[in-house]
Parts: structure tokens; sequence; C-alpha cells
């Protein structure tokens, strides 16, 4: 299609109706789907309605054909729609929530997951996904935290990078792709006090040297589109934000696709007081460098007059409109205005044995073993008392999971009688007093109790954000009060977020699952017994106590830095309660143990030119077959600003059988030693660095080298 021809024979109206995203049930009334927020009357014309160019969440293949049909139908060029969703972490099979498949350390895991939603989701005639979230977190509380990759600027660059060459598969002419729409744009997980929509006020340096990288990263890898965020960065809402929008995003970044905003949020700029009606959103909307409008009407019914004041430019609304045909064209719209949609190949692929496959494998990395007192693997002879609110709780796909089906999600109490374990159920109730003489009995009896705490699934995700990061409802009171009486106890939390587990750190085991989909149970089972060892690590710190946070491992130092072990009076340091988390980045257990070699780095000094090599022997010393990801950290010792104290720069997941060697080598170049500058450009300062392998954060070793300017 000749895109630039269409646009000269579309009206004005044709034109601004490109830019309004508008729900399906606008079209349909019965339309089976979930909208995020409220569902307003938005006054549109019957007009209006032919006239939008895209489309908010569809149910299901037959639905999206009957809207596209009508549509066309009605529309005088006949321009399809175009239907996009929120595929977060799969379709109807679900995959564990980001943060979890941040915990694998297996980008090739979130590839796949962001594969097979694709596959599925395209099959319901959907075309793009509001996905991945590149907001970069560092505060539990922010319900969002579940839809993250973490704390860490380059584990979300490659966990979003895969997550977007997983949804895209490098050719959207493919109907079994999306195209991938990185949000929110931008800073939105630095919302203040971690409450959901709140300001946000980021340095350039911190936007561009943490929070600016995921999307950065996404568009790299080729996002066709951006999603605005509901904040204020430097004070302007980011959905007008013109430094953010035509500054970053265009000019530094040389993004080509389309822009949309979040669900009402140029309308919402009257909230923030920087519009004082629709009209002059409208305005700051094009001028900001704003393309589609989603679920208000600030376009549709101001552009006009703004264009014929002589206000805006009549040249930005056609470029913003040749972007979305060109996106259209981009998926091959005009050819096959049903792209994907087929009932037959949804029956086909939707909830395939190879998808629940692939999710339960995804399950089985996300897991984080964070203690173990030689209890865990469980032998299958035990005796099990079975204890909590998640005991036959089988909500376990999370948040973002609109589509999903629950046919195939069991519970715990489920998965342990199907593998044949001798189990009782106690009890679900966290109440302490709700548990009898009965009931301790065979807790006493039990060879090991499991403990299944946690947060419900609606207690995270957007606008379920939280001020205290305790395990709800007194449930370590629950814990204290089972530990008197079990001979083992071993605690499996299930959340959305990091949560304080200072109590239930004294547990015989501790597993923190997250959300892991639709096989959620049947991993934990199989890891509790064996057949799956345990090797996610922490994708975020977790914290002792609300008051730490923000808290994150690659933190800069302060002039009067905290001394973990020594006198603290004048330093950085809390009266109270130490600096650390309870768990850093990078924690996680295995079944096995790994020894690491010394650190060998080939060079002390380095030039631009030069590559270093950084080499380390693991060897797995224990019993079992394990995973160990080993990382490696880089300090920039002195530079024109402060830089972290510590940040990832590498890491490997490798596989050990006992007795195993490997040696795992690293790269580094010199453009992995740069930071960024005000305005976003890269600057590496010579001097001294030091570089920290280890298995996390807060154990490494650490050789240091010199970079020398050529
Ligand atoms: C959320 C977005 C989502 C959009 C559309 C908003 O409320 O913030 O993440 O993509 O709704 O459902």
């Amino acid at each position: 299609m000749d895109t630039k021809h269409l646009l000269e024979i579309m009206t004005f109206d044709e034109k601004v109706g490109q830019l309004l995203q508008i729900a399906p049930f606008f079209f349909i009334k019965h339309a089976d789907v979930e909208i995020a927020g409220e569902v307003k009357d938005l006054g549109l014309s019957r007009k209006n309605i032919f006239h939008a160019g895209s489309v908010l969440g569809i149910g299901s293949a037959e639905e999206m054909m009957q809207v596209q049909e009508l549509y066309m139908k009605n529309h005088r060029l006949g321009i399809p729609l175009i239907f996009m969703a929120d595929i977060i972490h799969g379709y109807e099979t679900i995959f564990p929530v980001p943060i979890a498949l941040a915990s694998s350390f297996n980008p090739e895991l979130v590839k796949q997951a962001s594969r097979t939603s694709a596959v599925e989701a395209s099959t319901a005639g959907i075309h793009v996904t509001f996905a991945p979230m590149a907001d970069l977190v560092r505060d539990p509380r922010w319900g969002r935290v579940v839809e993250s990759f973490g704390e860490d600027p380059y584990v979300n660059e490659v966990m979003v990078q895969a997550s977007v060459e997983g949804f895209q598969a490098g050719d959207l002419k493919d109907e079994r792709t999306l195209a991938s729409c990185v949000k929110h744009f931008a800073g939105y997980g630095a919302s203040e006090a971690g409450r959901d929509y709140n300001t946000v006020d980021l340095s350039r340096i911190q936007l561009h040297n943490g929070y600016l990288n995921g999307y950065k990263k996404a568009i790299e890898a080729g996002a066709k589109m951006v999603m605005t965020s509901f904040n204020v960065v430097e004070g302007i809402p980011a959905t007008v934000n013109r430094y953010l929008l035509r500054e970053v995003l265009r000019d530094l970044y040389q993004f080509k696709g389309v822009t949309i905003s979040d669900y009402d949020s140029l309308h919402q700029i009257l909230n923030h007081g920087c519009a004082e009606d629709d009209k002059e959103a409208a305005e700051r909307g094009i001028m900001g460098g704003l393309d589609i409008e989603m679920a208000s009407t600030c376009y549709i019914k101001h552009l006009k007059e703004l264009v014929d004041e002589g206000v805006v430019d009549m040249k930005l609304i056609d470029e913003a409109c040749l972007r979305v045909l060109d996106l259209k064209n981009d998926l091959g719209l005009f050819d096959n205005p049903y792209r994907g949609a087929n009932p037959t190949e949804a029956n086909r692929l939707v909830m395939s044995k190879e998808h629940l496959e692939q999710s339960l494998k995804a399950a089985y990395e996300s897991l984080i073993l964070l203690e173990n007192k030689d209890i865990l693997p469980l032998n299958k002879q035990v005796k099990v008392a079975l204890i909590g609110p998640h005991a036959t709780y089988d909500m376990t796909n999370g948040p973002w999971s609109w589509r999903g089906n629950q046919a195939h999600n069991t519970s715990l109490y489920d998965e342990l009688k199907a593998f044949g374990v001798d189990v009782i159920h106690v009890n679900d109730q966290v109440d302490v007093s709700s548990y009898n003489e009965h009931d301790f009995k065979i807790i006493r009896e039990a060879d090991v109790v499991i403990l299944a705490l946690g947060e419900h699934v609606r207690e995270s995700g957007e606008a379920h954000s939280k001020a205290s990061l305790r395990l709800p409802r007194h449930q370590d009171d629950l814990f204290h009060m089972i530990k008197q009486h079990a001979k083992k106890i071993v605690t499996i939390v299930t959340a959305g977020r990091p949560l304080i587990l200072n109590d239930v750190k004294e547990s015989d085991a501790l597993i923190y699952s997250w959300f892991l989909g639709t096989k959620h149970a049947l991993a934990i089972v199989h890891t509790l017994f064996g057949l799956n060892h345990p090797s996610g690590k922490c994708p975020m710190s977790f914290p002792m106590h609300e008051g730490q946070v923000p808290l994150y491992y690659n933190h800069l130092n302060t002039g009067r830095p905290y001394q973990p072990q020594g006198h603290n009076e004048f330093t950085s340091y809390y009266l109270d309660m130490p600096n650390e988390p309870l768990y850093t980045f990078g924690e996680g257990l295995t079944y096995t143990k790994f020894m690491y070699g010394d650190l060998h780095v080939s060079k002390t000094e380095m030039i631009p030119q030069d590559t270093l090599d950084i080499t380390i022997d693991i060897t797995n010393v224990g019993e079992y077959t394990g995973h160990e990801t080993v990382m490696l950290f880089i300090r920039d010792r002195v530079a024109a600003i402060s830089r972290p104290v510590m940040e990832l720069k590498k890491w490997q997941k490798i596989q050990l059988n006992p007795n195993e060697s490997k040696t795992v080598q690293f790269r580094l170049t010199a453009i992995d030693l740069g930071y960024y500058d005000q305005e976003g450009k890269t600057v590496i300062e010579p001097g001294w660095f030091d570089i920290m392998v280890g298995p996390h954060a807060k154990d490494t070793q650490k050789q240091s080298f010199k970079f020398i300017k050529g």
C-alpha cells in the first residue's frame, strides 16, 4: 500500500480518526473484553466511531472479524482497524509474571514466553501487544513491580530485548507475530512513595542511566510502538512531554514508530493541572509528540478547531496519521484486514501441549530457593501436612492475564495428591485461632509442614500499591504458631512483589514462587521433590523493612559511606536498621553447591580498541546437577559524575553436573565502561575500574584495571 498516497486522499476527519483508539463495545455491545480503568461514555458520534483507527482489546477471532467487517463496510476508504491488547505473560496459556521470568536470568525463556503469547493471541486477530513493560523498579510497594524485570537496568535491557524479539519474531508480515508497544514512557516505575500514578521526579542523569535504558533497548530491538506513562516527569505529564517524546524518542533514539497515550492519560493532564480543558490537552498532546490517544477524545473533538485557528500545524497530524498507516501496512492489514484471526488455528494452537510444557519449564526456572537447611528436595515417602492460604488456591496466573484460561490451573494440594504424596490438607485459614487440637496433632505427626503463604492475585498489579510489605493478614503469626508444633517447615511464598521475609526466613526451607502461571503448582511440587532443581535468583532486593525502600544494590556512594561492620556515627545509616536488604540482588540457592576459583583478568591496562577477558572456574561440589548464574559487576571508581558502587555488566547461566567444572569467560569492551551524560550521550572516562565476579551482589571477588584513552 502506498500510504503517502492514501494520506493525500483522506479527509481531515479520517486522518484524526486514525489517532483515536476505542473499545470494541462501541461496535458490538456484547464484546467479551476486560478494559483497564473506567469505561466512560466518550460522547462519540457514529461518524467518529467509524473513523477510529484502532481498538483496545478483543475477545476472540469471531468478534474481531465481526468488528472489522462492520467497520470496513462503514469506512469510505476501507482502511482496516488495528487491534491492540495487553498480552503480557501469555494469552490463554499463562507464563510466569515478568518479575518471575526475570528471576530465571534466562532471556531465552522470556523470548519463548513472548513468542508463544504472540502465536496464541494472534489467532484472535490481535495485532499489537502493550508489552513489554520496561519500567525500572526500585520500590516493591509499587504494585506494578510484578510486571517488571526488576531493579537492574542491564537485566531490564536484556529481558526487554528478548521480549520484543519474541513478540515480533523479526517479521511482522508473519501473521503469528504481534507488534510490540513498549511502555510506559517514561520513568513510571519511580512513582513517589511507590504509589501508582504518583509524581515522578528524576534527574536526567538518573533517567538516562537507569530509567530510560529499557525503552531504548526495546526501540533498538525494533519495537513498533511506545506507550506514554501516567506520571509527570520534570513536572510535565509524560503524555505531552516534548523532551521525552520529541528530543529523546525521535531525535536521540531515532524512533520511527507510533506513540500512544496510556488509558485516558491525555485527558488526565487536566487533573495534573497542565491543561485548562480537552482542547488545550489536544494541543499539548500533538505538539508534544503524541500520536494515538487511548480512551479519551481530546483529538477527535478539538484538533479541527486548533488547525483552523492556526494553533496546530496540519503537518503534525499528517505525520502522526502516516505513522499509524505505516504500522498497518507493516502488519499487512491492507492485504488482509483479518490478519491472524482464525478460530480453527485458535483451537489447534491455544493451550497446546507444547505451550503448556513451555509454561512449566519457565515456571521451573523462575522459582527462587532462599533457604534450605538440608531438607529439600524431599523424599517422596514423607508425610506432609499442608497449611495456609495458598494450599488450595489456584488463581496463580497473576495480574494481567485477562484472557488466561484457568482450566489447567491446579492447587498445591491437587498436585501433591496427584504426585502420590501422603498429604493432609489441614487448613487454609490465616487466623491462628481457627486451628484446633486436632490440627496440631496432624502437624506434630507430619514429617514436614508445607506452609503456603503469600498475596492474593489482586494484591499486586496496576493500582495495587501497598504501604506495608509484610506478609498479608498476619501470616507471620501463623508461621510462628506452626513452627512451635512442626518437626520441619517448608514455606512457599507466592506474591507479586518482594515481601518482608524476616520471620519466615527461619523456615527449614523457603521458596519464593511469584505467580508462575498455568503450571504454578506443578512446578512447585516437582521442585519440592527434586524433579526440578531451582535456579532462580532475586531480580530485586528484598527489604527488611519498608523504611529502607527504595532499596537497590547499584546505588551511588555517599560522602560518608556506611560501614557494614564498623562504627557508623556520622555515616549514611539508620539508627534502627541495617542498610542492607534481607536478600540482595542475585541471591538464590540451588540444591547443589558451587565453588568459585580465582578471578583472572587478561590485562591491567586497557585502551579503547582492546577487549578485556575475564575468566573464572566454577565447580559443582555438591550432589546434584544444578544451574549457576555467574554475575560480573563493574565499578567506575572516579568519573565526572558519581557512579554506582557496582553495576551488572554481564552474566552467564551454566549447568554443571556433580564434580564438573567449567571456565566461565566474559569479555568487556570500552563501551561497557561508559555512562550517559545529561543529554543521553555516551561518555567513557579513563581511570581505574573494579571488576567483581560472583554468584550475587554481596558475594564477589575483585580485580582492577586501568582504562587509558589510547
Ligand atoms: C495500563 C497500561 C495498559 C492500558 C491498556 C492502562 O491502565 O497502565 O499498562 O496497557 O491500560 O489496557
